[in-house]
């Protein structure tokens, strides 16, 4: 059977789609340096399939170690490419380090899989690369413009980067999947998100505060112009989100993309407010959760949610999952963290 390579594949969005690739019959080799994710996950994956994959602890960065990989594993038919720094805030307090990351990892990835003709890669972007879209929902054709942070600007560069590969060399195909606000767990609550110190990101943040670990959330503002004048995102299943990951390497290797370099929207073309994911919360647990609207947080965006049209009609994946099962996976995978 075909080979994934899957780099980052025990982070929070890796570990969910080397799950999914098992469960479609796929091997799967890790790569990963464990710089935000632990090496735990690979028990979560085998409790999940049965299958431990094979993990290479080793820096996307580092050309002689992944020359050795793609050597070691001769039968790889395809990468997924999840491995960079992600954190938005960090990115503008350490921008190098998000170029050297982020940018580095895909050119030498890229440079090793044209000496080892390896013809495949699926990119993890992210719905950043629109910045505030002027027309909503979004679609694949919208502007992309100028980035708001190094990391924004970090998914642009190696979108433009695998487009300049794939024109200089016909035999390379790709697939740049522009996620939206991944969110929940696995169902068993055996692999989830696993932040690193403070959540930055909403989800964990509402978990950990009602689990106790937090004193309250912080609601960054309610004084824009939507509903309930809190922020909009397209909050999507990772579950759902790592699926469309198997489906794109199908696609790949069954030779049925249309283009060289082809992108899609993963959203669930629905907006909600952090106001209306926070009293959804509390409403499928029973669990409050202490909040206080404060002031707006710098670099967010007002409101942006996916037309997932294409995803939907071309690719042919849809989100499934509804938004109070993937609140609940996620409060399932905290009380896990916890212990209970
Ligand atoms: P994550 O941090 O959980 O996973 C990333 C993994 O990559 C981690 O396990 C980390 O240890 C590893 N890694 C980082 N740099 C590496 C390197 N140089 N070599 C080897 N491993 C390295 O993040 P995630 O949420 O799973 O995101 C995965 C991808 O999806 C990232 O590219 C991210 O930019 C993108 N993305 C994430 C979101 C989101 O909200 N989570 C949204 C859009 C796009
Ligand atoms: C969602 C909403 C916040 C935390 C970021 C990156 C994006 C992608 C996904 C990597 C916003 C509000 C949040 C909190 C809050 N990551 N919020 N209190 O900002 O849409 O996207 O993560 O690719 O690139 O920008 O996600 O979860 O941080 O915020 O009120 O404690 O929740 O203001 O409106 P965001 P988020």
């Amino acid at each position: 059977m075909a080979r994934v390579l899957v780099t980052g594949g025990t982070g929070y969005i890796g570990s969910h789609t080397v799950v999914e690739l098992i469960n479609a019959g796929y091997d799967v080799a890790i790569v990963d340096n464990l710089s935000n994710s632990n090496i735990n996950v690979l028990d979560g994956i085998e409790k999940i399939c049965g299958v431990r994959p094979p993990f290479e602890n080793i820096d996307c960065n580092d050309y002689e170690n992944m020359d050795r990989l793609f050597g070691k594993y001769p039968d790889i038919v395809a990468v997924i490419h999840f491995a960079a720094s992600k954190a938005v805030g960090e990115s503008v307090e350490k921008p190098l380090m998000y170029y050297r990351n982020n940018i580095g990892s895909l050119i030498t990835l890229l440079e090793l899989m044209k000496v080892h003709k390896v013809q495949n890669i699926v990119f993890s972007s992210s719905c950043t690369v629109y910045g505030q879209p002027d027309i909503l929902p979004v679609d694949e054709n919208a502007p992309i413009k100028p980035a708001l942070s190094p990391y924004g600007n970090t998914k642009q560069i190696n979108e433009e980067i695998i487009r300049d590969t794939a024109h200089s060399d016909s035999n390379l195909h790709a697939i740049l999947l522009r996620y939206f606000n991944p969110i929940g767990a696995h169902p068993s609550a055996e692999i989830g998100e696993l932040p690193n110190g403070v959540p930055q990101n909403l989800l964990p943040f509402v978990t950990q505060t009602a689990a106790g670990l937090r004193k309250e959330l912080k609601v960054f503002g309610n004084d824009y112009n939507t509903s309930d004048g809190s922020c909009i995102r397209d909050y999507i299943n990772v579950v759902d989100l790592a699926k469309a990951h198997v489906v794109a390497v199908r696609r790949m290797l069954d030779k049925k993309a249309t283009e060289q370099v082809e992108v899609f929207n993963l959203g669930t073309g629905r907006g909600l407010s952090v106001l209306e994911i926070l009293n959804t919360f509390i409403k499928v647990t029973g669990v409050n959760v202490p909040y206080q609207i404060v002031g707006r947080r710098e670099g967010d965006i007002e409101k942006v949610w996916a037309n997932p049209d294409k995803a939907n009609n071309v690719l042919g994946w849809k989100a499934q999952e509804t938004v109070e099962d993937t609140l609940l996976s996620a409060w399932h995978w905290q009380e896990k963290l916890m212990g209970k």
